[in-house]
């Protein structure tokens, strides 16, 4: 490994490709059984969940179409508020769908809880949540979240579409970084 490959930023692997892939079919398989031939609208929500979204949508066998949403927390530094902005809304119109919001991680999940309100407004047929990643605060917001790839502990984590200053989304494993990238 070359000292300037980003793999050299990472302190250890979380979870493997092989992991994440293994773990998404499951979600896959579960979500199928689910929606019994009933067609879902995944919503992926930017830029976090293109990773989950695209792997996803490739291991359903239900019928499924895809909007992107992009929103912005308001707060201070890195603690979410829970107060958001649409910074890209659907392209669809929600009425009668059932609709899968498509997460890389719930951190507070005062986003999502948001969010879920928000898309529940528009007359969708339901709406539910899947992310990959659920870390232990989200468990104080009163947020059902349906499908969980790995519930994970409290630290700062990057790849599979997470990002640290917009870098790591590309890696194909989820890891925490060394501390001399951010120190
Ligand atoms: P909430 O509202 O659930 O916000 O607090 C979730 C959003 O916070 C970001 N987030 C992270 N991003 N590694 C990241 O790259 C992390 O460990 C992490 N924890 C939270 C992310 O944007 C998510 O959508
Ligand atoms: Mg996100």
């Amino acid at each position: 490994m070359d000292s300037n490959d980003v793999e050299s930023d990472l302190k250890h692997v979380l979870f493997s490709k092989e992991q994440i892939q293994q773990r998404v079919n499951e979600l896959a398989a579960e979500i199928d059984a689910d929606y019994q031939g009933r067609e879902i609208l995944l919503v992926g929500v930017l830029k976090g969940a293109v990773m989950v979204m695209a792997d996803l949508a490739r291991a359903l066998h239900s019928h499924i179409t895809m909007d992107w949403m992009a929103v912005s927390s308001y707060g201070s530094g890195t603690q979410s508020s829970g107060v958001v902005r649409i910074l890209k809304d659907l392209e669809t119109d929600l009425m009668g769908k059932h609709v899968l919001i498509a997460e890389d991680i719930i951190d507070s999940g005062l986003t999502l809880s948001w969010l879920k309100a928000n898309l529940l407004s528009r007359g969708p047929a339901s709406v539910e949540i899947c992310t990959l990643l659920r870390k232990p605060d989200a468990a104080k917001v009163d947020i059902d979240v349906k499908y969980v790839g790995f519930n994970i502990p409290n630290e700062f984590v990057v790849g599979y579409g997470l990002d640290f200053a917009e870098k790591y989304r590309n890696l194909d494993f989820i890891g925490t970084l060394a501390p001399h990238v951010y120190e």
